[in-house]
């Protein structure tokens, strides 16, 4: 099973955009997909995808529930379809008090075994996820946390091993690049029991390839794999995407809408090779003819 967080502290960097592109790629290359979005704010994966119909009603079953071991239903429930291949688990308020509502959950639990007992607030994705065989269902998950590093991001990475890092290879994104190997060596000291792998950094939002050489450069002193593809500018696409609430690809693919011209259509396969190359990370190296 394929799975990873699109993550980078940086905020507004497109890692809701590139969770949205590559879930629609993995789809059409018949790989059954799972999204997770764990951010609360509004206007995220789950605004995206149109699934945010219930992300308000304190009432109903969500993800935070079945973390905090107090579920109101089947996890299986949680999930809608939104395109063929493709499901989500939305978004929900309680995800804005995700830190204290584990909080809680641990002095509960911990309140009634020994002294010794630990309930890891920072594995309890991971655990739901695995109690409803979430693993063998999909052939991949991608996880959209948002940018602070907290409960979110640690539940996200401990579910998924891996991160998918996009980045602003520019002056604008400097932030983003420099000491990423540091922020990632962070989390893992931090979490102490997991290595974390970088699947790759994505440039995105690309419109200088000269500028963008030059910190690929960078990245790599920092010791950090530069995914083989790059994401150009594509705010007008992307913000059409974004308002019909679907994918670039069902942009391109729904008689509905405009059709994009070939500079766009590049982006889709530009995603589709990106999709692929994480697929390929994920294959058992076939052992030589003795
Ligand atoms: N390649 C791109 N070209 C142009 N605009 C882009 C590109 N990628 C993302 N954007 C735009 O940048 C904005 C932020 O993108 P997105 O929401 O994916 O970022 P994010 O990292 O998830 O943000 P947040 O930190 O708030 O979760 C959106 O308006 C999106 O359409
Ligand atoms: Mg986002």
């Amino acid at each position: 099973m394929i799975s990873y967080t699109v993550w980078s502290e940086a905020g507004g960097i497109g890692k809701t955009t590139v969770s949205v592109s590559l879930a629609a790629a993995h789809a059409r290359n018949d790989q059954s997909v799972l999204v997770i979005d764990m951010d609360p704010q509004d206007g995220g994966l789950t605004h995206h995808l149109g699934t945010e119909d219930h992300r308000k009603d304190p009432e109903v079953d969500n993800l935070v529930r079945h973390l905090v071991e107090r579920p109101k239903g089947d996890f299986a429930n949680l999930t809608q379809q939104v395109e063929d291949n493709i499901d989500i688990i939305p978004s929900h308020n309680m995800l804005s008090d995700l830190e204290q509502n584990l909080n809680r959950a641990a002095k509960m639990e911990e309140s009634m075994h020994d002294a010794n007992f630990r309930w890891p607030k920072e594995k309890q994705l991971r655990r739901v996820l695995a109690d409803a065989d979430i693993p063998n269902e999909y052939d991949v998950i991608i996880v959209d946390p948002p940018a602070t590093v907290g409960q979110h991001l640690y539940n996200a990475v401990y579910a998924t091993s891996n991160l998918v890092i996009p980045a602003e290879l520019s002056p604008k994104g400097k932030q983003s690049v420099d000491g990423l190997r540091d922020v990632v060596d962070g989390i893992e000291e931090k979490l102490g029991d997991i290595e974390i792998g970088v699947l790759g950094v994505v440039p995105n939002k690309v419109s200088d390839t000269n500028l963008q050489s030059e910190y690929e450069n960078r990245l790599a002193e920092q010791d950090l794999p530069v995914a083989p593809v790059s994401i150009r500018e594509r705010g007008s696409m992307l913000g059409e995407a974004w308002e019909n609430q679907v994918s670039i690809f069902q942009l391109a693919e729904n008689d509905e809408y405009r059709d994009l011209r070939d500079y766009e259509e590049q982006t889709l396969d530009k995603f589709d090779q990106l999709a692929k190359y994480i697929t390929e990370q994920f294959e058992q190296p076939t052992e030589a003819p003795a």
